[in-house]
């Protein structure tokens, strides 16, 4: 008999896709119209859940799957998961921990130089055929902000964050992080309050865990980080004070956003769609098809060495 599994949130590499069927029955709760009336069939089978980072699992679902023995996150974060809960059931949660570190660097960096270079302006600009039909090309366009050299505060010094700071170097960027404590062995300078933090960067790049659950960047970081500077959350839009960026950014109090996730997805903040000064998208840091497929292993790894009796890689409950 093939283990049975739950399946919070699709998984977009067919490969993988395959695979899963071939090894367990999968449930697809995330299809279902009526999930409550699923449950109610299915549940008390149920020996594996597969989730987004984002997305999770209730207690509520948890509490109606009494064989569970292990939620696999397609992801690194955790937060959505209740890991008190589950570690007090004896159910491992696991993580797809370092696949998509390179990913998500690449992309805070990507998004930064979009804010300051104000690249989705002018592509829209061209695409739009203002560039064409304008008597003086470049004059509507203000000019941008260099990114090469920007101040550079990493909020999180974890894996996201170090590999965040080795490429912002590489442009010449000046790093300093906050983190729950200075780390042994990193040079970067350590700046133990957020606020001050954001007062001497000019791009503060958030790549912290959101398990606090609390929105550390408020109206007094925004205010701090000034006029002149960007905001860059590749990490979990909870960590924003998402009413008080929009207030910032609508002011002009900072100079511009790049946002790659929002406190309550997929909605996003509808006065930013006409804002020049933010980047948009749709939660895709890990979205590449070599990291999702890596990620997608991991999962399965997960899956199969639990049932195996066997601990998981990326065991985050011990
Ligand atoms: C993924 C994420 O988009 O890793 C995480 O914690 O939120 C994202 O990388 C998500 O988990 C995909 O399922």
């Amino acid at each position: 008999m093939k283990p049975e599994v739950l399946q919070l949130s699709p998984i977009l590499i067919p490969q993988i896709r395959e695979r899963l069927e071939q090894l367990f029955v999968m449930r697809p709760y995330y299809q279902q119209a009526d999930k409550a009336a699923y449950l109610k069939e299915h549940g008390a089978n149920i020996r594996g859940v597969v989730t987004g980072g984002h997305t999770g699992i209730t207690r509520e679902v948890l509490a109606q799957l009494p064989r569970v023995e292990v939620v696999a996150v397609n992801g690194v974060g955790t937060d959505a998961v209740d890991l008190a809960y589950c570690r007090d059931l004896g159910i491992r949660v696991t993580a797809t921990i370092g696949a998509l570190t390179d990913d998500v660097a690449d992309l805070a960096i990507g998004l930064l130089i979009a804010a300051c270079r104000g690249l989705c302006t002018g592509d829209r600009y061209v695409r739009t055929g203002q560039w064409q039909h304008s008597p003086t090309p470049l004059a509507p366009l203000p000019l941008a902000r260099q990114f090469s050299g920007m101040r550079i505060g990493i909020v999180g010094l974890g894996r996201v964050g170090r590999a965040v700071a080795t490429r912002a170097a590489a442009f010449g960027c000046p790093i300093s992080y906050t983190d729950l404590q200075a780390i042994d062995g990193v040079d970067y300078r350590y700046v133990a309050d957020l606020t001050e933090l954001a007062r001497d960067s000019d791009a503060l790049i958030l790549a912290a865990a959101a398990d606090g659950g609390k929105a550390i960047v408020d109206a007094g970081v925004l205010e701090a980080l000034g006029a002149e500077g960007y905001l860059v959350n590749v990490a979990r839009g909870k960590l924003v004070n998402e009413d008080d960026l929009v207030a910032a950014l609508e002011a002009g109090r900072i100079a511009g956003a790049a946002l790659d996730v929002f406190v309550d997805e997929p909605r996003v903040p509808e006065v930013l769609f006409g804002n020049e000064q933010v980047v948009l998208q749709p939660h895709r840091a890990s979205a590449t098809v070599q990291t999702r497929t890596r990620m997608g292993e991991m999962v399965i790894a997960s899956l199969v060495d639990t049932f195996a009796g066997r601990k998981p890689a990326g065991c985050v409950t011990g």
